[in-house]
């Protein structure tokens, strides 16, 4: 009798694909491509986090600047109700002027909230003033003498299009809270899509990496300064420079106290030019988000609101700060306390390069309010929540 052939798999070192079965192959098959896109996304994402765009210098030239005892006339002054749920009225120009809540000479531009002992029950007096020109790009060099700062304050400068937010992207390149001796917080808010999770070259600490509005109650991706870099230590040798450049390749902040600003900014005959300021305090690149088509047609803010979202915050305003009473409550009655809680400028410059200004020249019509004539019946109404709101500390 012949033997019979043993079946061929008996065969065959378990090794040997000769020997398997349909199903084997299919997933040894499947189990192969899996592990070649794995590698592929692998070596992707390790070239991404260590990949980091190209600054490379640009020239910049000066296209705006905000300054002198016209220093107002570029910006309308907002007057609906805050979206932020601030205890403030946002007064208009001419009770700006009358309460002098907003002051220019031909060499400082100030603004304050109002200092009256008036038990104030339906909000604070303050203001809240934004550039009539809008930019896609630039370097925006502010030169500021004082920062506000004291219980139930929340400070900002700020560059956002008010009437598209966030589809337009939101940089806060100066805000803080009550006593302000955290740092200063710059900080970006997004739609979906940018995220700051790439290599940075900045000194400041960065706190939420995901700059979108709807992550983290809309904390935005920010970068945390040193104490000295906002309030009471920064404002003491007289402030100093915020430099914020805007550009496809990324966004960067840099602050430098007044004894330290670079020879570029501080000659009015020279070109600004940040490939020489070293690194920056906070750096947003490309890397992980199109700055261009998250950031556009933005006007540059400042404001001072009264307790809100962030600064009358349990957390912040009674736990962080041991400020009295609730925000709200001690706000309205303590008017002589808020004698801190004013901006002073020198000058806000623009610096683009020639393309960008050019660009800009005909985004220049967009501004349709003029400063002194803006009423709470024609003002546009409010956006919903403006992004703000900040996990500082
Ligand atoms: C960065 O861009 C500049 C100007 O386009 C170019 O000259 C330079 O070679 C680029 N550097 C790198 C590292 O790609
Ligand atoms: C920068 O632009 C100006 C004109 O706006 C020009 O005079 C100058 O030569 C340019 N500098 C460089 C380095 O390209
Ligand atoms: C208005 O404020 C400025 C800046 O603080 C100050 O110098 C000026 O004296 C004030 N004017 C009045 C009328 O109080
Ligand atoms: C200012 O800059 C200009 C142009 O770069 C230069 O000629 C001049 O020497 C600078 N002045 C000082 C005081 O550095
Ligand atoms: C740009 O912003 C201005 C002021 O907020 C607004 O009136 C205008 O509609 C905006 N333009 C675009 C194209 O979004
Ligand atoms: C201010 O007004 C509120 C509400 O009317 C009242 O509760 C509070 O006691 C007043 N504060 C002062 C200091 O008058
Ligand atoms: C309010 O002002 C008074 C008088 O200057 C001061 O003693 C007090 O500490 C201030 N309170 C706060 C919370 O700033």
């Amino acid at each position: 009798m012949k033997k019979t052939a043993p079946p061929a798999t008996a065969a065959r070192p378990w090794y040997d694909p000769r020997g398997w079965s349909l199903l084997t192959k299919s997933l040894v098959g499947a189990g192969v491509v899996v592990a070649i896109v794995a590698l592929i996304v692998g070596l992707v994402e390790g070239l991404k986090s260590s990949s980091y765009p190209n600054y490379s210098a640009l020239n910049y030239t000066l296209s705006r600047q905000y300054s002198g005892s016209s220093f107002f006339d570029e910006f309308d002054y907002y007057t609906a109700t805050d979206p932020t749920d601030g205890f403030v009225q946002y007064v208009d120009s001419s009770t700006a002027s009358e309460l002098n809540l907003t002051y220019a000479s031909s060499s400082r531009a100030v603004l304050r909230v109002d200092t009256s002992p008036a038990n104030q029950t339906s909000g604070r007096k303050s203001v809240r003033i934004t550039s009539k020109q809008t930019y896609e790009s630039g370097l925006f060099l502010f030169d500021i003498v004082h920062t506000p700062y004291g219980c139930a304050t929340w400070p900002a400068l700020w560059l956002t299009d008010p009437n598209h937010w966030p589809e337009h992207g939101e940089i806060d390149v100066l805000e803080s809270n009550n006593k302000g001796t955290q740092g200063n917080a710059m900080t970006l808010h997004t739609t979906s899509g940018c995220k700051m999770n790439g290599k940075r070259k900045e000194t400041g600490a960065p706190t939420y990496t995901n700059c979108l509005n709807t992550a983290n109650d809309n904390a935005g991706c920010g970068v945390t300064g040193g104490k000295a870099t906002y309030g009471e230590e920064f404002n003491a040798n007289g402030g100093g420079v915020y430099a914020m450049e805007l550009r496809d390749a990324g966004i960067r902040v840099w602050m430098w106290a007044r004894d330290e600003i670079p020879d570029d900014i501080s000659n009015v005959s020279s070109r600004p030019d940040p490939s020489g300021w070293g690194e920056a305090l906070a750096d947003f690149p490309s890397t992980h988000c199109d700055i261009s088509a998250h950031f556009t047609n933005l006007s540059i803010i400042v404001n001072i609101d009264v307790c809100g979202d962030l600064a009358g915050a349990t957390r912040y305003y009674t736990d962080l700060y041991e400020c009295p009473e609730t925000c709200t409550q001690w706000a309205a009655g303590n008017g002589a306390n808020f004698t801190n809680a004013y901006w002073e400028f020198n000058s806000f410059q623009v610096y683009q390069t020639v393309s960008a200004s050019g660009a800009t020249a005909t985004a220049a019509s967009s501004g349709t309010s003029s400063a002194g004539m803006s009423s709470s019946t024609t003002s546009p109404s409010p956006s919903p929540a403006q992004g703000q709101q900040q996990e500082g500390a």
